[in-house]
């Protein structure tokens, strides 16, 4: 790590507002259980998005909503390209309170701290939510931050059919949010996003603080097997061709595809449909997606070239029609270095155990890492649980996790003056 300088911390944060403002949004879709539901360019998401661009407004940001709807409030002091946090407010259907979420409140949380105690950076700073990160609704995930990236035509975004069968330009032009500014959008000085862990490492190995080495690969391939529907009391089962065998064959497959490789490989079915999904009729169609992650993306390769092997096998044996179609592909990211190590000295200044790991979820900072240095802090997610409602950080470990945020942008605006050393 390198030698600490003394320079001012960043001024206190106020945890009671960013805890306030984390129940607010968490109104917005609420779900039983105490989570939300906002899928993206929903009235949901509009409702959030609504919220948080008025908090920025309040702080007098200049909000910059662009084509994918992705918005940036930035505080215009300073010189040079700005700092820059934030993360996502879209939700899974059975979201949590955090994921997302707290990163982009923690980012509001430190900028205003920073108006309110007359400390102004030498770098502006700025902070956004990246639209549709979780994916869920409109494949691939993480796409706002990668149109803002330059990683997805726009028109191809646009164009991207939900599972409901609309599309991402009529959602975003009917929630008000296809902005006018161009993507991609301009790359920041430095990209830092505080988020929660989602995984057990941090809570399990007793640490506060995760100092983010890098995400994981993701593949996501949509499979599609038509078979035959046919009477489930009088088709004998040697003249069967049921697509819904497939879809069992294939979660098995997976789930010893993942224990085979070990190590962080891991392999889900997220999404199954059934035509017509009727108790007396042996299914015409099934729809399912495999999700599989690796942080080795050798591994990750082979772990999809098995997967088509396997579909090829069963359309043999089944007598069925398998398609599949890619929904994304994410090659593992590295993050900044420089970035790794402020935020292990940063967390280990705040009296803080910090460690560095992997991330298993996708974020959007692997996006922005495209166009500049980019990093993440962890906070421990409780037992691990995330993409449900009990999702779970405790609030000092939030408010511990944005206080970390606040120095390490501090920092990033201030390190050109930080290695002379001189007090800044
Ligand atoms: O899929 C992911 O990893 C993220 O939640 N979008
Ligand atoms: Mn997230
Ligand atoms: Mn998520």
């Amino acid at each position: 790590m390198p030698q600490d300088v003394s320079v001012s911390a960043a001024p206190p944060i106020q945890g009671s507002r960013l805890l306030e403002r984390l129940e607010s949004l968490a109104r917005i879709g609420p779900i039983p259980g105490g989570g939300s539901c906002r899928l993206a360019f929903t009235d949901d998401d509009r409702a959030g998005r609504d919220l948080v661009v008025g908090w920025m407004r309040e702080l007098g940001l200049e909000i910059r909503v662009d084509a994918i709807g992705n918005v940036t409030g930035l505080w215009n002091v300073g010189s040079g390209a700005p700092v820059m946090t934030g993360s996502h407010i879209d939700t899974v259907r059975t979201g949590g309170r955090f994921d997302g979420n707290l990163g982009v409140l923690a980012g509001l949380e430190v900028i205003q701290s920073f108006q309110e105690h007359g400390v102004t950076p030498l770098r502006p700073m700025a902070v956004g939510f990246f639209s549709n990160e979780e994916g869920a609704r409109f494949a691939p995930d993480m796409m706002g931050s990668l149109v803002y990236a330059g990683g997805l035509d726009l028109e191809e975004a646009w164009a991207c059919e939900g599972i409901d069968g609309t599309t991402v330009g009529a959602e975003l032009e009917r929630i008000g949010y296809r902005g006018d500014s161009p993507v991609p959008g301009p790359a920041p000085y430095a990209f830092i996003e505080l988020h929660i862990e989602q995984g057990p490492v941090l809570e399990v190995e007793g640490y506060d603080i995760g100092a983010v080495t890098s995400v994981q690969g993701i593949s996501w391939t949509e499979v599609t097997i038509a078979g035959q529907s046919n009477h489930a009391g009088t088709t004998p089962m040697s003249m069967r061709h049921d697509p819904m065998l497939v879809v069992a064959e294939v979660g098995v497959f997976v789930r010893q595809l993942a224990h085979r490789y070990g190590g962080t490989q891991v392999a889900t079915i997220g999404r199954v449909e059934l035509h017509p999904n009727l108790v007396n009729v042996v299914p015409a169609r099934a729809v399912c997606t495999v999700d599989l992650r690796n942080t080795d993306d050798d591994l990750l390769t082979a772990a999809e070239a098995e997967l088509a092997q396997r579909c090829d096998e069963l359309a043999q044996s089944e007598g069925v029609e398998i398609t599949t179609r890619r929904l994304a592909r994410f090659a593992p990211v590295a993050f900044d270095e420089r970035i790794i190590e402020t935020v292990e000295t940063v967390a280990v200044r705040h009296g803080h155990r910090v460690t560095r790991l992997p991330s298993g979820a996708g974020h959007d900072a692997q996006m922005l890492a495209r166009v500049g240095p980019a990093g993440m802090i962890f906070v421990p997610s409780h037992r691990g649980i995330s993409h449900n409602p009990a999702e779970y950080t405790e609030p000092d470990q939030m408010i511990a996790g944005a206080a970390v945020l606040a120095e390490v942008m501090y920092r990033l605006a201030h390190e050109d003056h930080l290695e002379t050393g001189e007090p800044s």
